[in-house]
């Protein structure tokens, strides 16, 4: 079935992400003055380019580009602060490989109409996911609130900072200069634009606009140009950041973390309803009115990784779960208050859709998150799947990083130890190979002993033998969340 929504629709629904229910009993595992804090710690200004020192190993050959990494880097102003650490003032991250086995670093602030906002009242006001809205504060738009902060794609030249309750915003990929909001179709202006859209190998990108239960469907072009937009009914209005797509389907994942009402912050929208399990639709890409519906015990989760079919029709694909999603509505924005509020570790799963109607779920022992694959073969069947992990009780983010392989039931991992705060790794494949791990897997960790970014590079093959060469910023980075590396 094929519904209409019109822009007013989803301007006023305004999908913003996220929300903090602070609630009186949070257990308290850090102070203010925790070491882990220096990874949610505010960045003042933009990063001019310079070179990284190496401090280990060698540089593998071949590997040439440029590592963009997006996340929040300003949380507070004049003695107010950001009430989400997902709602952060964004800071674009350019690593650059150079053939010659040198690495560099660039960054500059998505500046958005929140940033521009905040900075003239000289304090946070601009209402998110878990902030409230302060004096002064003037949103007329979903693009008002948009902090530009999730992540980062390369699409038909442009480099696109993205949320996911707004616009992607439009960075020059040479000077991260921005540019303004990305608009593909003036009826279609400051839409709600997941941070997660799938991209095929071909460089198709499919994404979602949530409105309730209206899901807006893009489909753009590898040339960067919408090809088609069509919404579809959805059976439940659910918190939905991520969700995933086979060579033929659309997987979009409904936790029972339901969207009851609209408010701001808009986590106080959402209501957790174990009891209603959670369901996946299924959604033939040719034909967006063709649809199956599965039924699933209750998780919630933020991120998914590439489904793929097998020949007997089964769906597959994996995601990191969570028992609740107490981390999104206490473990997030105690970060920001130096915090460490204790919450369900999140769980490397396969979730597999039979064609007879039956869906089966089946968690790992690992703990994970920031799943990635190899983007050759999205939508298609593999067996590996990237992620961070080793989590400590005392510690509220990963330090280690790790590839499991669902073939072997195992997984080839690597511990950081305590001193470092692991940010999510990237697959980069090795030009002319075809092995699905051969290549590398590149990443961030904030070195606490250092208080410095450093950038990693592993064999994607070889993850347990340490980091093929490390680079050393003189500064460190707050923690970000999503990359993509486009190749030289
Ligand atoms: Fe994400």
């Amino acid at each position: 079935m094929t519904i209409t929504l019109s822009r007013r629709q989803i301007l006023s629904a305004g999908t913003l992400a996220g929300a903090a229910l602070l609630c009186p009993d949070i257990a308290l595992a850090g102070s203010a003055t925790a070491d882990w804090t220096l990874g949610i710690a505010d960045v003042e200004g933009d990063i001019a380019p310079r070179a990284l020192r190496r401090v280990a190993g060698r540089a593998p050959t071949g590997l040439v580009g440029t590592l963009y990494r997006n996340g929040p880097a300003k949380f507070r102003r004049g003695g107010t602060s950001s009430g989400h650490w997902f709602d952060g003032d964004g800071l674009m991250r350019a690593f650059r490989f150079a053939d010659d086995g040198t690495a560099h670093l660039a960054a500059r602030f998505a500046d958005t109409p929140k940033r521009r906002q905040e900075a003239k009242l000289g304090r946070m006001a601009v209402p998110g996911f878990g902030t409230k809205s302060g004096a002064g504060a003037i949103v007329s738009g979903p693009d008002d609130t948009n902090a530009a902060n999730t992540s980062v794609i390369l699409s038909g030249g442009e480099l696109l900072g993205l949320w996911e309750a707004g616009s992607p915003l439009r960075m020059d990929p040479v000077t991260l200069e921005t540019k303004g909001m990305k608009t593909y179709r003036t009826d279609l202006a400051q839409l709600p634009f997941l941070a997660h859209p799938r991209v095929e190998p071909d460089g198709r990108i499919w994404n979602l606009s949530l409105s309730g239960k209206t899901a807006l469907v893009w489909r753009i072009g590898a040339n960067g140009a919408l090809e088609a937009a069509q919404t579809i009914a959805l059976p439940r209005a659910s918190y939905m950041h991520d969700f995933t797509a086979t060579a033929r389907h659309l997987v979009i994942v409904l936790q029972p973390w339901i969207q009851d009402k609209f408010s701001l912050p808009f986590v106080d929208s959402l209501s957790w309803r174990p009891e209603q399990g959670t369901q996946v639709l299924v959604v033939d890409k040719d034909d967006l009115t063709r649809r199956r519906l599965f039924e699933l015990p209750a998780f919630s989760f933020f991120h998914l990784a590439d489904a793929w079919e097998e020949s007997d029709g089964t769906i597959r694909f994996d995601g990191c779960i969570e028992a609740t999603p107490k981390f999104g509505i206490e473990g997030a924005p105690g970060l920001v208050r130096g915090e460490h509020v204790r919450t369900p570790m999140p769980l490397l799963a396969m979730i597999a859709l039979h064609a007879n109607g039956h869906a089966t779920l089946t968690p790992t022992s690992v703990a994970a998150e920031f799943p990635r694959t190899n983007a050759r073969l999205a939508g298609l069947p593999r067996r590996h799947t990237v992620h961070v992990g080793l989590y400590r009780p005392d510690r509220p983010l990963a330090q280690g990083v790790g590839v499991w392989d669902w073939g072997k039931g195992r997984d080839d991992a690597y511990d950081f130890g305590a001193r470092h705060l692991v940010e999510e790794f990237v697959f980069v494949p090795r030009a002319g190979a075809s092995a699905e791990m051969a290549g590398w897997i590149i990443g961030n960790t904030v070195n606490l002993d250092a208080r410095a970014t450093e950038l990693h590079v592993f064999d994607a093959q070889h993850v347990s033998r340490g980091p093929m060469c490390t680079w050393r910023a003189d500064f460190a980075l707050p923690v970000g969340f999503h990359g993509t590396f486009v190749s030289a």
